[in-house]
C-alpha cells in the first residue's frame, strides 16, 4: 500500500509503532521495521545519550530497513539531556523522529539541517495545526482512546480524525484504539494516511516485556482502562489494578488539593517494575482501550501481514460490494 506516510518514510506499509517508556526497545522497533512497518526505540527510557547511542546501534544490528526515535518532552524534576539526545539521534544517522508532549520547535531546526523527518503526536486539531505551522513534517493524531497520555479535550477518533483531515495540508496518521485491518481502512476513510499503534504491539512475541504484561492486555476488555492524574491536568489512561483504584481513591478523597507527591508511589518509577520484572500491580501504567480488540500474540510480522491482508479483503470486498 502506498500512502503519502510509506513514501515520506520509505516504509512498505503505513503502520507505525509509537513509543512507549521500557516498551520500545530495539529488539520491538526491529520487529516492525522488518515486518515494513517504522518500528520507534523511545529515546527516555534510554535517558542518557551514550545508552541511547548504543541502543540505535543494537537496532541497526537487527534491521537495515528505516527506524525511528522517540522524543517526549514532558515537565520533570531532572530533565534529562535533550540537546545531546538530539545530537545522538543525529549522529546514529536516524531518519525519523516522534517528538511528544510539548511543541518540538527548539529541536526541530537541528533535525531539519540533518534531514530527519519529524511525526509530531497530538491530541488536538489546534495541536496538529500548530506543529503543521512550525514546519513537521506529519502528524499523529491521538485520539480519546489511546493509551498513554491523552490530553484534556476527550475528542475521540471518530470526530478528531475527519476534523484533522478538514483542517492539515501536512500527512497525518490515525492513532489509538488502533488494532487491525479494519482499524486501518477507518483511518483512511476519515483521512489518514496511515495508523499508529501501542498496546497492539505490547502484545507480540518480540515486545521485550514480561509474559504477565502481554497476558494482562489479552485478558482486559475495552472496560478496563482508567483516567489517572485528571485533577493535575495531566491525564493518563492505564490498566486499572489494585494501585490504580488506591490512586483514584486518593483523588476522590483529596480533590482539588491534590499534588503529584500524593501519589508518587503510584506512578513514580514504576515501569521497570512492571514491564521487566512482571508485577503487574506495582503502579500505574498506559494501556488503551483497544486492550478489548486484542486476543492473542503474534509476531509483529504476522500482525503487520494480517492487517494488510485484512485491510486488503476490506476494500476490495465488502467496500467495493457497496457501490
Ligand atoms: C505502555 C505505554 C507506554 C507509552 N509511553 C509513551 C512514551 O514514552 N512517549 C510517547 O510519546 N507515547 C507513549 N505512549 C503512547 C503510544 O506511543 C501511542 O501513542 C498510544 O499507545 C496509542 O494508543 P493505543 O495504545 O490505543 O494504540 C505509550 C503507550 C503505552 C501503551
Amino acid at each position: 500500500m502506498k500512502t503519502r506516510i510509506t513514501e515520506m518514510f520509505g516504509i512498505q506499509h503505513p503502520i507505525i509503532q509509537g513509543g512507549m517508556h521500557y516498551v520500545g526497545f530495539a529488539e520491538l522497533a526491529a520487529a516492525v521495521s522488518n515486518a515494513g512497518g517504522l518500528g520507534i526505540i523511545t529515546g527516555l527510557t534510554q535517558g542518557t545519550p551514550e545508552k541511547l547511542a548504543n541502543e540505535i546501534a543494537r537496532c541497526r544490528d537487527m534491521t537495515d530497513k528505516p527506524f525511528g526515535v522517540n522524543l517526549t518532552f514532558l515537565p520533570m524534576v531532572n530533565q534529562p539531556d535533550y540537546p545531546g539526545l538530539v545530537r545522538t539521534i543525529i549522529e546514529g544517522g536516524v531518519k525519523v523522529v516522534e517528538t511528544a508532549g510539548n511543541n518540538p520547535a527548539q529541536v526541530l531546526p537541528f533535525f531539519k539541517d540533518a534531514g530527519v523527518k519529524v511525526i509530531h503526536k497530538c491530541t488536538s486539531v489546534r495541536h496538529s495545526l500548530k506543529a503543521q505551522s512550525i514546519g513537521c513534517d506529519a502528524v499523529s493524531v491521538d485520539g480519546f482512546e489511546c493509551g498513554g497520555h491523552p490530553g484534556e479535550d476527550d475528542i475521540p477518533n471518530m470526530i478528531l480524525l475527519p476534523r484533522a483531515a478538514d483542517e492539515l495540508e501536512i500527512p497525518f496518521v490515525a492513532s489509538g484504539g488502533m488494532a487491525d485491518g479494519r482499524s486501518l481502512v477507518a483511518s483512511l476513510a476519515m483521512g489518514a494516511d496511515g495508523m499508529n499503534m501501542g498496546t497492539r504491539f505490547i502484545a507480540t512475541k518480540e515486545a521485550p516485556v514480561h509474559e504477565n504484561v502481554k497476558h494482562a492486555i489479552v485478558a482486559a476488555s475495552e472496560l478496563d482502562t482508567r483516567l489517572v492524574m485528571r485533577p493535575l491536568r495531566n491525564t493518563e489512561r492505564v490498566m486499572t489494578n489494585d494501585a490504580v483504584e488506591r490512586l483514584l481513591e486518593k483523588e476522590r478523597a483529596l480533590g482539588a488539593d491534590l499534588k503529584f507527591e500524593d501519589i508518587i508511589e503510584e506512578v513514580a518509577g514504576v515501569y521497570p517494575r512492571i514491564m521487566t520484572e512482571g508485577d503487574m500491580d506495582a503502579g500505574a501504567w498506559s494501556c488503551g482501550m483497544v486492550a478489548g480488540l486484542i486476543s492473542d500474540i503474534p509476531s509483529c510480522k504476522d500482525l503487520i501481514d494480517r492487517i494488510m491482508a485484512e485491510a486488503d479483503q476490506i476494500i476490495r470486498s465488502r467496500l467495493a460490494g457497496f457501490v
